[in-house]
């Protein structure tokens, strides 16, 4: 007799094809913590949301970035480190950038971090005094604040990227419209040479922020004989004598995309989790009012003078909300061997060559708030310590295994310090009231980055800019 059973892999093909996988998380029932869903031709498609299994299998090699992300990977470069697989070069990468990115290095640059987050509450500030009526792109001034501190971070020195802030929204928007479909990147993964036919404007974007891998390596070679940095990493592992670059040196392409990406992966993260916590605290003013209760007590001269994140009531608010308004929803892995996993039920799956894992850290981050909280509720411990790998079963947003976010600790930083400043000195309201939650290749917010701000008055301001 016929079952429409065997139709069912087709109806999940058809509708995971016209939803993100970011999306249709969202739509599973809670329990259970691992789903599996059948796809034609006996493939499937197996989202987790138990932590322990996460971390087994995100160091299961059978596990890795493959054709799943072609269609990405002809937009940024096919050397890109955040879309590389697993292997020798790909370990020195890692190795390089959580060298440069690690905690000791972030707590080193945190006082120069909170200089910028304080000069960008300071410009605003002059920038209302002049028009106080006129919106403010909040995005805009987010970006600002984060190329600047990026690229502090990757040259070893300041570097003016602010004409590259409109490149790099011109690309986002494009990606966001080229790129988010399931078809195409179905497509990609399926005939690999149909990629460079798609997202051509994402990609013309793309090279041209290659300007601002340039400008970064130009600067970071100019103080070869000073200090180490990952800009002059990049050069020297491309065969590339520092003391011989300057303004005018031809730098090969792949050089020039990999400090560019490595740019562009703190802004596309950073800027859009900045965005949605500043709109969460203003769409709840109780929230916000009891956290600036806390900066006022934790923060009384601003945040322009503080040399490390210690945790204190202030961070024990934000950092569980910043946290929760995470930019990457879910990592994807190809399954390029067979494998196997077991559940939370001690049930053993098989994973075939084909099939596809998603893991879901929002989910699995959003079920670890109370632990987070208690993490911080030791006042006074450096706070940039709770992501370090002894956390690792509480903290998911960053992932896990060989691929871990080498750039959690900027992250932290930039984003409480800009946070702190901008929340206490400024009321804001959208001027689009209605700003739904985009989820794709990273969540953010849609609709207009326009805000209308005003300065505090009711309370001291914190640190007069
Ligand atoms: C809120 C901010 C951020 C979040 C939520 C985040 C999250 C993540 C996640 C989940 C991954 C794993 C992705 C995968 O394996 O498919 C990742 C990888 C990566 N992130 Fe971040 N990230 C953030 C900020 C940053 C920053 C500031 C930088 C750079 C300074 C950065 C650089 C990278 C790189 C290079 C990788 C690839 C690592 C590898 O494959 O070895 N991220 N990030």
């Amino acid at each position: 007799m016929f079952s429409f059973d065997c139709l069912r892999p087709f109806s999940n093909l058809a509708q995971l094809l016209s939803t993100h996988p970011s999306d249709t998380v969202r739509r599973l029932p809670p329990t259970p913590a691992t789903t599996i869903v059948a796809l034609p031709g006996k493939a499937q498609l197996v989202f987790v949301r138990d932590a322990d299994l996460m971390r087994t299998l995100a160091r299961d090699r059978a596990l890795d970035r493959g054709p799943g992300v072609n269609l990405l990977k002809s937009v940024f470069g096919p050397d890109t480190l955040f879309l590389m697989p697993h292997g020798k070069l790909h370990e020195r990468r890692a190795g390089e950038f959580n060298r440069h990115f690690g905690q000791r290095h972030i707590e080193a640059l945190t006082p120069e971090i909170a200089a910028h987050a304080n000069r960008a509450a300071a410009t605003t500030r002059a920038a209302l005094s002049a028009a106080p009526d006129a919106p403010v792109d909040m995005r805009d001034i987010i970006l600002r604040y984060l190329f600047d501190v990026g690229a502090r971070a990757i040259a070893g020195v300041d570097v003016d990227l602010c004409d590259q802030v409109d490149v790099f929204r011109r690309g986002v928007e494009a990606l966001h419209r080229e790129a988010t479909s399931m078809l195409k990147t179905a497509l990609a993964a399926n005939l690999p040479g149909t990629a460079p036919y798609m997202a051509k404007e994402a990609r013309r974007a793309a090279d041209e922020f290659h300007e601002a891998g340039r400008r970064m390596l130009v600067a970071g070679a100019d103080r070869h004989d000073i200090g180490d940095s990952l800009a002059l990493s990049i050069l020297k592992r491309h065969k590339i004598d520092p003391a011989q670059v300057n303004e005018a040196t031809r730098l090969p392409k792949p050089v020039l995309v990999d400090a560019a990406m490595s740019l562009a992966a703190s802004l596309f993260t950073t800027g859009n989790q900045i965005e949605r916590t500043l709109h969460h605290f203003y769409e709840h003013p109780k929230e916000l009012q009891q956290l600036r209760r806390l900066i006022r007590e934790d923060f009384p001269d601003g945040v322009g003078e503080v040399t490390q994140l210690r945790n204190c009531p202030t961070l024990r608010q934000l950092l569980p909300a910043t946290l929760t308004e995470s930019p990457v929803g879910i990592v994807s892995r190809d399954v390029l061997d067979a494998t196997s996993f077991t559940d939370g039920n001690g049930t053993s799956h098989p994973l075939r060559k084909g099939d596809a894992v998603i893991f879901d850290i929002e989910d699995m981050q959003a079920r670890h708030v109370p632990d987070i909280d208690l993490a911080l509720a030791e006042d006074g411990r450096p706070t940039l310590e709770l992501f370090n790998q002894r956390h690792d079963d509480i903290v998911q947003t960053f992932f896990s295994g060989p691929n871990r976010c080498p750039g959690r600790y900027l992250a932290v930083a930039d984003s409480q310090l800009f946070l702190i400043e901008m929340l206490s000195k400024f009321d804001g309201q959208s001027i689009d009231r209605n700003r739904p939650l985009e989820r794709g290749i990273v969540n953010r917010l849609g609709g207009s980055p326009l805000m209308r701000l005003t300065p505090v008055r009711t309370e001291r301001a914190i640190s007069p800019p």
